[in-house]
């Protein structure tokens, strides 16, 4: 057979060659691009040739090479494309999915919730205000003489001096008098928030804080509500063995006042060095409101009595999970986060 007839042959059986898998695409490739494929043997016959047709012969045989090579690239994108549907990779749903990064909430709100939660349960809601509060709420409408050391500079960050006083918050006692001038009693409410005081940051005291305060005013609330109420609180946050003393105490906002103790949380009473072994664990002030702090918001204290209280975010968590050093609230160092991942 001719060197023409053969490339003719070649290039026919090419292009009648059906490719639709990946078996055939690769039968394809073996028999016209494979090492061993059947146009090599064309160029050996190229040497029968004579020598003034060897160039349009040789010419014949490189285009057939590369239709070969064209055809190729376009069956198998053809073949590629239309096993995708039925090659497709599969996924392994039984797999353990990668861990996703969940942050966790601040220790000072996990136990804010919690202090919310007790109070909720007996009737109390939560009222909030300002952080940038005038002297009235936050000095004069609660008793303070205008003397009193806790206007002065060294605890108070004042904003503006003068005629519109304005400071940051030193308690939210200050909301419990917008709550009083804005509602009538019965009022059951408590407060919590952010609070600031000038002093120099250390493991003990930091110029920002975060309180709850309450407030109870209704017909015939008496201490024994008080007691009772703090007793309940007691219990719940640091659990059913936990008992409370009162220990009177001075607040120009309640008569009588009183700081509380609960039995330390560590060694129940017995005395550790958390306790330094008197058995004991100050956690908040507080006392029945003052008549004339009744009066100033307009509720008329010849009818009405309550109680209040307040307590620091910061001291409740220290006691609960053994927080030494108050820095460590404000410092953002993930691995102290990191570990109130399991509470809510
Ligand atoms: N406001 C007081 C403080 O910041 C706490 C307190 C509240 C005390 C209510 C008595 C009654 O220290």
């Amino acid at each position: 057979m001719g060197l023409e007839k053969k490339i003719e042959e070649i290039s026919s059986e090419m292009n009648n060659f059906q490719v639709t898998t990946p078996e055939e695409l690769e039968a394809f490739r073996i028999k016209f691009l494979g090492s061993k494929n059947c146009i090599k043997g064309l160029y050996q016959e190229l040497k029968t040739v004579p020598n003034e047709l060897k160039k349009e012969f040789g010419q014949k045989i490189n285009a057939l090479k590369q239709e070969g090579e064209v055809k190729f690239e376009t069956v198998k994108s053809q073949v590629g494309a239309a096993n995708n549907g039925s090659n497709k990779e599969i996924i392994d749903l039984s797999r353990p999915a990668e861990e996703m990064a969940v942050g966790s909430r601040h220790p000072l709100m996990v136990v804010r919730n919690e202090i919310i939660e007790i109070f909720n349960r007996i009737g109390f809601n939560v009222s909030e205000g300002p952080e940038i509060e005038d002297d009235w709420h936050n000095f004069s409408a609660l008793n303070f003489p205008p003397e009193h050391p806790a206007r002065d500079m060294q605890d108070t960050f004042f904003i503006e001096k003068g005629e519109n006083e304005m400071a940051l918050r030193t308690h939210t006692s200050s909301v419990q008098v917008r709550v009083m001038e804005n509602s009538k009693p019965p009022i059951r409410t408590i407060s919590p928030g952010r609070v600031y005081r000038n002093e120099a940051i250390s493991a003990r005291a930091h110029c920002f804080f975060h309180q709850v305060e309450g407030l109870y005013i209704d017909k015939n609330v008496s201490f024994a509500d008080l007691k009772q109420t703090l007793q309940y609180f007691a219990k719940e946050m640091f659990g059913d063995k936990t008992r409370i003393r009162l220990r009177p105490s001075y607040f120009p906002f309640t008569e009588p006042s009183a700081e509380v103790d609960v039995s330390c949380t560590l060694c129940n009473g017995d005395g550790c060095n958390v306790c330094k072994y008197t058995g004991w664990l100050e956690i908040l002030g507080c006392g029945m409101v003052d008549p004339a702090v009744l009066d100033a918001a307009n509720i008329d204290s010849n009818i009405y009595s309550g109680f209040a209280f307040g307590m620091g975010i910061e001291r409740i968590t220290q006691l609960k999970y053994r927080v030494g050093d108050l820095r460590l609230y404000s410092e953002n160092d993930i691995r102290f986060l990191n570990q109130f991942k399991s509470a809510y």
